[in-house]
């Protein structure tokens, strides 16, 4: 793999829907994630295992997870808040699975009804059960540099939470600015915290593009050694509790940022810009 090598890991299916009101059919999400199969990405995230009560609209995760055509070579991974989510992800042959921590209380407290400490403390078993079985488990920090409830974070916060998941056994740490309001110098301030600790190979940039600077705030994480991103086709995206919060930055943006900028990413231009399509065809009138 060339060193100029950057990973996007294609979210449109989990982070992408989610967050619509409009119920989206089983067949047209297994449409969405086969589409995105034929694109070149190493990884998918395909959807959640959490309360349909919660976030309704992944509620068929079991039967997406059985009607997609996996592709060789692609990882199809999954969230898991707690043990009933990981062993539900297992059952349906998840390749990897991500748990999902906050560097805001308030976000914690709304997300998954717990507090930071508390959901490490349930992080616990689901990461020892996924390394047990060998299958990769990645870690997202909500939050990392605004929170809809708090606003600034301090650095400090996600640096603390990133080595909580790195000690639990996450190979990675996707940093989310899930309002999409991080400034690229506050992005690199939390990120001057975060390195600190951990090397820049463990770590993803999430960002959502609420105020229109994902791509910088992409550019301040490439200079500081960062190779994975998470975008969605489409720019779908965002949290039902994360008022505010708009789309994750589109794919098809990132994908020719980093062309611009050397760096290549192995994804086919077209048959991402049909996926683009099919996932932006999804999103519901506003
Ligand atoms: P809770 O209500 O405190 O959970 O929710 P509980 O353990 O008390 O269980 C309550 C009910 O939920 C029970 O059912 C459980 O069976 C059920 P009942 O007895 O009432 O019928 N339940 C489940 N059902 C299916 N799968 C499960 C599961 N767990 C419990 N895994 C919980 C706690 C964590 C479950 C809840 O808060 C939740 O599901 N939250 C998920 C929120 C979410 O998905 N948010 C969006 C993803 S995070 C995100 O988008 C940010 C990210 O993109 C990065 C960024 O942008 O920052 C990753
Ligand atoms: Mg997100």
């Amino acid at each position: 793999r060339p060193s100029n090598h950057v990973t996007i890991v294609e979210m449109a299916p989990r982070d992408g829907l989610q967050n619509e009101k409009r119920l989206i059919d089983t067949e047209t999400k297994i449409e969405l994630v086969d589409l995105l199969s034929d694109c070149g990405f190493e990884r998918i995230e395909v959807t959640s295992f959490v309360s349909p009560k919660w976030v309704p609209q992944l509620a068929d995760a079991a039967d997406v997870m059985a009607g997609i055509k996996r592709k060789p070579g692609i990882r199809y991974a999954v969230l898991t808040p707690n043990m009933q989510g990981l062993e539900a992800a297992l059952a349906a042959g998840a390749d990897e699975v991500a748990i999902f921590a906050s560097a805001s209380e308030s976000f914690s407290m709304r997300n998954i009804n717990c507090t930071i400490a508390e959901s490490i403390e349930r992080f616990r078993p689901v990461a020892a059960a996924s390394c047990d079985r060998g299958i990769p488990l990645r870690g997202y920090i909500s939050c990392v540099v605004e929170c809809p409830y708090e606003g600034a974070v301090p650095p400090a916060n996600a640096a603390s939470v990133a080595r909580q998941l790195r000690e639990l056994g996450c190979y990675e740490i996707s940093l989310g600015d899930t309002i999409g309001r991080g400034e690229p110098e506050a992005v690199d301030r939390m990120l001057d915290a975060v390195l600190a600790d951990l090397p820049a190979s463990m770590l993803a940039g999430h960002f959502h593009d609420t105020s229109g600077r994902a791509l910088d705030n992409i550019g301040v994480a490439l200079d500081r050694g960062i190779r994975v991103f998470d975008a969605a086709a489409g720019g779908l995206g965002g949290c039902p509790f994360a008022p505010g919060a708009k789309g994750n930055v589109d794919t098809v943006a990132v994908h020719h940022y980093l062309a611009l900028h050397g760096f290549e990413t192995g994804l086919d231009e077209e048959k991402l810009a049909r996926a683009a399509a099919f996932a932006r065809s999804l999103r519901s009138a506003t």
